[in-house]
């Protein structure tokens, strides 16, 4: 039987992964590829709807990719690749582009949020169009499931409306794709804000733990990690949101119960559970550290790796392509 289709991809806007892209995308990534045909994307062109100083965006392209790899990603296993190395993805942004409403890109909540924050000037046509590219990156490949952070669950819905009028207009094309969005459990947030999800882009370092930074930094942001004045190690997201997120941690990179670890604290304080939750992750991430800046020590043969996965999904992206522009009735080279 062959295995049904999974895409998803991350952007390469920072030098580093944080533990929420880790816990919550590449752990899930890493056990779905076991059960699907994946495709896993650093989506270079939707960066780029952000300034980019070039030379910094080369660097983060080939730092996402390998933090990827690291974190059990297999090349061999996934397709594993780069947007912009395959064409196709821009080809058919542009036609899916002609297919959408401009109110209909509007109203979609991230691109009002983002273009309120940057304003009128720093707002491009690029940025509308994020979600239309988005929607030619699940559609190239007949994808049918995408797991996702429930923020991108309206550009999914996109996604599915456009293949839906594609299709009725000119002839079953594209495959309708499921969100498969992540459990609440998967939820990361902000050590210093409990109530702000960890993110790339917070002001703030001090709350942010990066995959790719010394292991004893991070260990210092747990100590330091804001909690209550309960002392009790209990989960309740509610009452002590400090706690229950890096309850939430330890679990996720234990692979243990949350209940279990709280009958292991009981009735200690939170420098011993910090302390604990500190070993955990240093022996968690130190070989994936290790490994991702192994890879960045031989870009020539990340780089080979990546230009061989990027042979596959082209190969896929370019039939449906192909079939696009038949049906709209493009005439086509000979
Ligand atoms: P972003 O870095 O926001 O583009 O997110 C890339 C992927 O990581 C998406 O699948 C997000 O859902 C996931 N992700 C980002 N931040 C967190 C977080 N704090 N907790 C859980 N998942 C996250
Ligand atoms: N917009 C997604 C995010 O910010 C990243 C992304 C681009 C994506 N293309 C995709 C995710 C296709 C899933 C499928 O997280």
């Amino acid at each position: 039987m062959t295995k049904a289709r999974l895409y998803s991809g991350m952007q390469p806007s920072a030098d580093s992964l944080q533990i929420g892209n880790y816990i919550g995308a590449l752990m899930q990534w890493r056990d779905l590829q076991e059960s699907y045909d994946a495709f896993f994307s650093v989506v270079d062109l939707h960066a780029i709807t952000q300034p980019n100083d070039p030379s910094e965006l080369r660097e983060k392209t080939r730092r996402t990719a390998a933090q990827y790899i690291a974190a059990g990603i297999e090349p061999a296993k996934s397709t594993l690749y780069v947007q912009s190395h395959v064409s196709a993805h821009a080809e058919l942004a542009w036609i899916l582009g002609t297919l959408t409403g401009f109110g209909e890109a509007g109203r979609m909540t991230q691109f009002k949020d983002k273009s309120q924050r940057y304003g009128q000037d720093a707002t491009s046509v690029g940025l509308f169009t994020y979600p239309v590219l988005m929607a030619a990156d699940i559609l190239l490949y007949q994808t049918a499931v995408v797991p996702v952070g429930d923020d991108q669950k309206q550009h999914i819905e996109l996604t599915r409306v456009l293949a839906e009028r594609f299709n009725s207009r000119f002839g079953d094309t594209f495959r309708v794709p499921m969100p498969v969005i992540q459990q609440d459990t998967a939820r990361i947030y902000d050590l210093q804000n409990p109530l702000a999800k960890m993110s790339k882009s917070a002001e703030s370092d001090a709350g942010v733990l990066w995959l790719l930074d010394d292991p004893s930094a991070s260990a210092k942001k747990i100590m330091r990690a804001v909690t209550d004045s309960e002392g009790s190690v209990r989960y309740d997201r509610e009452a002590k949101p400090g706690v229950s997120n890096l309850l939430v941690i330890y679990a996720a990179l234990s692979g243990r119960q949350i209940p279990a670890i709280e009958d292991e604290y009981a009735g200690r304080g939170y420098g011993d559970f910090k302390k604990g939750l500190a070993e955990v992750l240093v022996s968690e991430f130190e070989p994936v550290r290790a490994r991702a800046l192994e890879l960045l020590d031989d870009p020539a043969e990340l780089d080979r790796v990546l230009g061989a996965n990027a042979d596959h999904a082209a190969e896929v992206a370019e039939t449906t392509l192909s079939d696009v522009y038949d049906r709209m009735g493009l005439l086509r080279r000979r």
